[in-house]
């Protein structure tokens, strides 16, 4: 009998192939039964050589129910996004920039769909995948190699023998296929949950879901659309590999090119290395073909299994790619253009206004289903009060409703020929005495909350109106409370929304101070009060969440300032005030004109701190932080070393100071890189004066054009974000 490690070895190579011929070339060889028969052989021999574990194996494709902790990693290139278009002007428009950027030397463009999913920079080392990434800012995103592993597509080890280099880098996009996305949204339906409104956000919660088992089951594809390697491939004889020969694909490169090596090439390699790439890439070379490309995927992209949403245009050279460069934010070398938006017509029935996280009040229309862009479509956001006014929409009305960029369909308009204003008298209406048509009245914004009753508010520059009640209406407290929790905030991510949704509907927590009231099993507190035991008992899972609202009291003050959640205050403000202040007490007490004066805080944010503290539920809730931990002031480190804005600069003091001592400032100056000096000399490069500066000091300083700097001018200056 084969040596059973071989068997493992064997097993394990002939299922990747079957994956790859079933996922990727859509064409099985055996039954899904035999291979089901392979996949219990090979679980059963792993299950008895726990030695032979390789995260890699086609088993660890159904995941696992382990909690996964996302770890950030910063990607070896940033991974940029393409600049937009809508029209054809501005795609000849960029065919006439990389023309004239080339200085007229001939190239080409690849063609190519834009699937809409997430991005996904993928790593391999010895032909095996040992990193999956998402996006993220662009400049680090989250390790998510766990859940990618189960996506059946995407190589987990690479057929031995092919000429992929030893460490590459390939990146593409993960999506979810209508298929998988109408089923998921069936299944969410019968249980009850929330849909997912399109494919992307699909995807995109799928792949960060801290479950690799529930990424598993979903049906997740990738197509990957981007290959760098450091020494160019060999192109392979025309015609070979998985995009097809039909496709009018020039292997060999325009004449006078060398180096560098060849976008489409490079897939073509990776299709070979069994990559899943797309089939309807083209190469053109005049802007005629772009443009048959896009009429043609325009309307055949319905036909596609998956969600596309527009054309990606690149220059096909590497070597001319770099040439080009990049702006800021995108390739000179890229672009897309965006399909326009399908549109449907439907009847609006009823218009509800929702109160969001933010307490931002959005109406939203619900209309007889109709069929848009590969969903059925129910409701349609009508975003605002303004909106609203001028869509001028009544019940019955015919409405055109319209998926665009954004994730959920939204009203744009009344179709054309809309007679429907009058209702007639089939339509229940308890103002219906007669049988005549009578006038439906125009749908108003609502003037309170629909939620708490409170009345709703406008803030200056905005478009949406807001429930101000942020400390009873439960809406805003959930989005606190999320807020609180944050990755930029108090960290406590092992805490997702939906756990938080679930606490606070069982009265567990009211806001974000109680969750520090949580325990695993009930115990008494030290003051013989019972603290609230978490509602699942003492489990890895709520160890894990209890640990991590523990690490959170180590969280720096400046991020607690943030955490609280005062409006208009955000990271940096928070930053600014935090270090400015120093601590919750000084920001607390801080007037109006202190908080006006330091840089970067304007008006907005001066009232906004002050509204916050006036409100006692405020307070109560920073005094229950502070009694259980929270960080309070600036540490130590954060006091020391701060930057080195002062490098190389002489400071005189002179004066009496309010916010600090003269020690305190002489600390300070050096913290920033500064050096405290006695005497004013033509190498001072500021004088620090608080009230009554000595008139020879000051004499001294105007003579030699001394820059004279007030407390407040000094602290804000140090206390900008420029500092970091
Ligand atoms: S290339 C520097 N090709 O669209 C260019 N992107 O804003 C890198 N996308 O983040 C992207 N299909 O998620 C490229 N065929 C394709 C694409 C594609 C979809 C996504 C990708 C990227 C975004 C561009």
């Amino acid at each position: 009998m084969m040596d059973e490690k071989a068997r493992i070895l064997q097993l394990r190579d002939e299922l990747h192939k079957h994956n790859y011929r079933y996922y990727v070339e859509n064409n099985p060889v055996i039954s899904d039964q035999e291979f089901d028969f392979l996949m219990h052989e090979l679980q059963d021999l792993e299950a008895k050589h726990p030695e032979l574990f390789d995260p890699n194996s086609p088993t660890q494709r159904v995941g696992s129910d382990l909690n996964n902790e996302f770890e950030t990693v910063v990607h070896s290139r940033p991974m940029l996004s393409l600049g937009n278009t809508y029209n054809r002007e501005e795609v000849a428009d960029f065919w006439q920039r990389v023309s004239e950027g080339l200085m007229g030397a001939p190239f080409q463009i690849c063609c190519e769909l834009k699937f809409d999913g997430l991005s996904i920079s993928l790593h391999y080392e010895d032909g095996r995948l040992v990193r999956a990434v998402t996006r993220g800012d662009g400049i680090q995103g989250d390790d998510v190699t766990a859940n990618v592993r189960t996506i059946r597509s995407i190589p987990l080890q690479l057929p031995p023998g092919g000429d992929w280099p030893r460490q590459f880098e390939i990146r593409g996009e993960v999506l979810m296929p209508w298929k998988s996305f109408d089923r998921l949204n069936k299944e969410r339906e019968e249980a009850d949950e929330p849909l997912f409104a399109n494919p992307r956000n699909a995807a995109s919660g799928t792949l960060k879901s801290k479950n690799s088992s529930t990424v598993a089951q979903r049906g997740l594809d990738a197509y990957l659309y981007e290959l760098r390697v450091d020494s160019p491939l060999p192109a392979p004889p025309l015609g070979e590999g998985h995009i097809p020969a039909a496709s009018p694909l020039q292997s060999t490169p325009p004449k006078g090119e060398r180096g560098g090596g060849f976008h489409y090439q490079n897939l073509e390699a990776a299709a070979r290395w069994g990559f899943q790439v797309s089939k309807h890439m083209k190469l053109v070379d005049k802007l005629e073909d772009v443009f048959a490309y896009i009429d043609y995927w325009d309307k055949e992209r319905r036909n596609l299994p998956v969600a596309t949403d527009g054309v990606v245009l690149k220059v096909n050279s590497l070597a001319q790619q770099k040439s080009l460069g990049m702006t800021a934010k995108s390739p000179r070398w890229a672009i897309a253009y965006k399909f326009q938006a399908e549109q449907a017509e439907t009847t609006l029935r009823q218009v509800v206004f929702q109160v969001g996280r933010t307490g931002a009040v959005t109406p939203v229309a619900n209309m007889d289903p109709v069929q848009l862009a590969g969903t059925q479509v129910r409701r349609a956001t009508l975003h605002n009060a303004d909106v609203l006014a001028s869509l001028d929409l009544h019940i019955g009305d015919r409405v055109l409703v319209e998926k665009g960029g954004e994730i959920i369909p939204k009203v744009v308009g009344k179709a054309e020929a809309d007679n429907s204003k009058f209702l007639d008298a089939s339509t229940p209406r308890r103002d219906c005495s007669r049988g005549t048509k009578i006038q439906n009245s125009k749908i108003e914004f609502v003037e309170d909350c629909p939620v708490c009753g409170s009345k709703l508010v406008r803030y200056e520059g905005e478009a949406a109106h807001y429930c101000p009640n942020d400390t009873g209406c439960p809406p805003l407290i959930l989005g606190r409370i999320e807020h609180f929790i944050s990755r930029k905030a108090m960290n406590i991510t092992s805490l997702g929304p939906e756990t938080v949704d679930d606490y606070y509907r069982r009265g567990l927590i009211h806001d974000a101070a109680d969750l520090y009231e949580l325990t695993a099993s009930p115990k008494s507190s030290p003051e013989g009060k019972d603290f609230k035991p978490l509602p699942l008992g003492g489990g890895l899972v709520e160890a894990k969440i209890l640990a991590s609202i523990e690490d959170s009291k180590r969280v720096p003050f400046e991020r607690v300032l943030f955490a609280i959640g005062i409006r208009f205050v955000g990271e940096i403000a928070a930053k600014t005030l935090a270090r400015y202040y120093g601590s919750m007490d000084k920001v607390m007490e801080a007037s109006k004109e202190s908080l006006m004066q330091i840089n970067g805080i304007g008006e907005v944010i001066a009232d906004s701190v002050i509204q916050y503290f006036a409100n006692p539920v405020n307070r109560a809730f920073v005094e229950r932080l502070r009694s259980y931990g929270l960080q309070m002031e600036l540490g130590e480190q954060q006091k020391q070393a701060q930057s080195d804005k002062l490098a190389g600069q002489s400071v005189v003091i002179s004066g009496v100071f309010q916010h600090h001592s003269r020690d305190e400032y002489k600390a300070l100056i050096e913290q920033h890189g500064g050096k405290n000096v006695g005497s004013i000399s033509n190498k001072t490069s500021f004088v620090l004066a608080g009230e009554n500066m000595g008139p020879a000091k000051l004499e001294k300083a105007r003579k030699l054009g001394i820059r004279i700097m007030s407390e407040d001018e000094f602290l804000s200056f140090i206390a900008s974000p420029a500092s970091d």
